[in-house]
């Protein structure tokens, strides 16, 4: 053996890798002992045999692919076969192979030349990242919580189904873009600086952190949300995963329950304050009266008192309101017909309203009984009406004053009212409306617009605590110049009523 045939024999021997060359009847030439060692025949023995006396279970496939290299002269690059393994019956082998043409001088194609590699290990670390990449994909996938994956630019790599559902962006409509165009001005500006000052400085007012922000849905609309961000640096850069919740909902019970507390001290304190303001208020009702038959011929001083009088009055309405408010009067709650206490309700206002307004009454007295105190009702009825005839002013307008079942399931406006059966009450006027600032303070006790002496600002929070007192609900729709509907849920105790004609009154 020359020097050269020696220094390829011993490189053909030691490569990490399966060789081997067939003849042009497909038949063993040489065999390098990796490859015979895959195949579990000394290489000695491969010599002059034919595939299937070799390999039998892959026989017919590596016959076809060699045969066309033959024909045509091509090669074939990195083909693959998962099959038994020859030297190991009952286990599978991933093996990928590249097959070429042996060339005589005249460029005539005399045999195959073959490297094989077992690639099984590679095979399996594939399969099992992507096993991991699935099962990952479908704990992302099936968070209650949105998650999020951005780059150190901010650009979104993953988006799961919670975030589509909160932010209403598909996520293959997202990735690629900037996380920025789910977050409001002046967050949406500043984040770009801000990640890239996190990069810098490693001092971050989220990242690790946590807090509550302000998302934007793909609507526009703003809502907040819980965000938690972690950070992964990996060999392709550092990368961040956002958590996020939208906290609508809890907002909404934190403000319900905050106010709830609020009305309930401040009904205390008013209570106490009203209590004593009508201590005091007594012996200057009774001095005055007193002092006025005694000054009786002094019309001047008789005057006085009068205003005296009047002003002590107005005290004692007011007492009586906070007093209301501050549910110092035990109710009296029975089965009540709100049809009818609606209707007596209206016959003691109306004389009160100008001409101008024009209030339409529409009854239906089969929405069963509600469990109530029918002078808390009259209450409500009257706070009511008599703001929305504040609101339509010295103008012509309407207020419409409707009984009606609520049915749950089909009201499209999509109040949450607990289940079970319940009568709505629904005061609606043609009035001037309200700013959504304002909206968001009226049943706020002494929150009023009017000028000082019209509104005290209690008749809302009063309507509030005795709604709440009923356990029924209340909500409001308003827009300024588009007039105000107050709808007041009430539970229905027993539906059982006698179904008696719908009322219409009009005047
Ligand atoms: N129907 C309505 N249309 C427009 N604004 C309303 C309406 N009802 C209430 N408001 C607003 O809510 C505020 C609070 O109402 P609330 O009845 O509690 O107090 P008030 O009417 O100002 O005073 P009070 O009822 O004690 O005499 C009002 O000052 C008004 O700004
Ligand atoms: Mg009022």
């Amino acid at each position: 053996m020359d020097r050269s045939t020696q220094e390829f024999a011993s490189f053909y021997g030691q490569a990490p890798v399966g060789l081997c060359c067939f003849d042009a009847n497909l038949r063993y030439l040489h065999i390098n002992d990796r490859l015979a060692a895959m195949n579990g025949m000394p290489a000695a023995e491969h010599l002059g045999k034919s595939i299937s006396e070799v390999i039998p279970g892959v026989a017919a496939g590596v016959e076809s692919q060699l045969r066309h290299v033959l024909e045509t002269g091509e090669t074939i690059v990195a083909g693959s076969v998962v099959a038994e393994a020859p030297a190991h019956p009952g286990r599978a082998v991933s093996f990928r192979h590249h097959y070429y043409p042996l060339k005589s001088d005249a460029g005539t194609v005399v045999g195959v030349g073959c490297v094989v590699e077992d690639v099984t290990e590679q095979a399996q670390a594939e399969a099992a990242l992507r096993e991991s990449e699935a099962r990952l994909r479908a704990v992302l996938e099936g968070a209650a919580d949105g998650v999020i994956s951005i780059d150190e630019n901010g650009i979104i790599e993953s988006f799961n189904r919670t975030a589509e559902r909160i932010f209403g962006h598909k996520e293959a409509d997202v990735i690629g873009r900037n996380v920025s165009l789910l977050m409001p001005e002046p967050d949406r500006g500043a984040h770009h600086i801000y990640l890239q000052e996190y990069l810098r400085t490693g001092v971050g007012k989220i990242i690790g952190i946590g807090r509550e922000v302000i998302g934007l849905r793909k609507d526009g609309t703003l809502f907040p949300l819980d965000l938690a961000i972690g950070e992964v640096r990996l060999d392709s850069g550092r990368h961040f995963t956002a958590t996020l919740r939208d906290v609508t909902e809890r907002k909404k019970l934190e403000r319900r329950l905050q106010q709830a507390g609020k009305l309930e001290a401040l009904g205390r304190l008013a209570g106490g304050i009203a209590h004593d303001f009508n201590n005091l208020l007594l012996p200057i009702i009774a001095i005055s009266t007193v002092t006025k038959q005694d000054l009786a011929h002094d019309e001047r001083a008789s005057k006085n008192l009068d205003m005296v009088l009047e002003a002590a009055a107005m005290g004692r309405s007011l007492v009586d309101k906070i007093m209301a408010f501050g549910r110092q009067h035990p109710m009296k709650r029975q089965p009540t017909n709100l049809a009818g206490v609606i209707e007596e309700a209206y016959s003691l206002i109306r004389p009160t309203l100008p001409a101008t307004i024009d209030i339409r009454v529409e009854l239906d007295s089969a929405v069963g009984l509600v469990l109530a105190d029918t002078t808390q009702i009259h209450e409500v009825i009257a706070n009511l009406v008599s703001n929305a005839a504040d609101a339509i002013g010295p103008r012509a307008g309407v207020i419409e004053v409707r009984l009606e079942k609520h049915v749950a399931d089909t009201d499209a406006r999509k109040v949450e009212v607990p289940a079970g059966p319940h009568a709505c009450v629904t005061i609606k006027d043609t009035g001037c409306g309200m700013q959504h600032a304002v909206l968001d303070q009226i049943f706020e006790p002494f929150f009023t617009t009017k000028p000082v002496g019209a509104g005290a600002g209690l008749g809302l929070a009063v309507v509030h605590g005795i709604v709440s007192e009923h356990s029924g609900t209340i909500a409001v729709t308003s827009e300024p110049g588009c007039g105000t509907t107050f709808r007041i849920y009430l539970p229905v105790i027993r539906q059982d009523t006698p179904c008696e004609a719908r009322t219409t009154v009009s005047g």
